[in-house]
């Protein structure tokens, strides 16, 4: 399936020179979606994970289906003020704009396989922020997903320490 050609492309969204790339068209496509959470699932088979670890919010949609088919649990990292209890803060920079993201305290356990997963790679802030709150909780990156890597902006170079899969890729 030609998955490249289910995302819709809006121009000059959220804001004039971004071209936005939603996935919203690809996840109300059932074949689509379901295609796309098989081959997430190919890859994170091999990798022995014992976490999924969801970036808000499309990460979720991702993450969702694939730890099901894992069979493991799901870790929310949010926007500030969500999450309840003791949280770990990391700033962070986005394609547009400034970002800090927290993880609970009690999440993660030393020694956690963790995968994260999100809907898009751009610089790589937001994933490297997620990392960073994993690994001081004393998880174990196993891999970084994405359904959509923007090449130019080249957000492997801040991931290049990790194992890093994109389904589709756009200039
Ligand atoms: C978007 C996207 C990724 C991140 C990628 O999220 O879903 O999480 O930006 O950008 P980066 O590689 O430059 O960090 P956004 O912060 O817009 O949040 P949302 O998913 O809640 O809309």
């Amino acid at each position: 399936m030609d998955l490249k050609s289910k995302i819709a492309i809006y121009p000059d969204f959220p804001k004039p020179g971004i071209s936005f790339k939603d996935i919203n068209s690809l996840i109300k496509d059932g074949e689509a979606f379901h295609e796309v959470t098989d081959q997430f699932y190919e890859i994170a088979k091999a990798l022995d994970v014992n976490v999924v670890c969801i970036p808000e919010a499309r990460g979720y949609i991702f993450g969702s289906a694939l730890a099901y088919k894992l069979g493991v649990g799901l870790v929310p990292i949010r926007k500030p003020g969500k999450l309840p209890g003791e949280v770990m803060a990391k700033s962070y920079k986005l394609e547009y704009g400034e970002n800090t993201v927290e993880i609970q305290k009690d999440a993660i356990k030393t020694g956690d396989r963790v995968l994260i997963i999100d809907d898009l790679l751009a610089t790589g802030g937001t994933m490297k922020a997620a990392i960073d709150l994993v690994e001081l909780l004393g998880g174990e990156v196993c891999g970084a997903l994405f359904m959509i890597e923007l090449t130019d902006l080249k957000g492997r170079e801040a991931l290049k320490d990790y194992y890093v899969r994109s389904l589709i890729q756009f200039p």
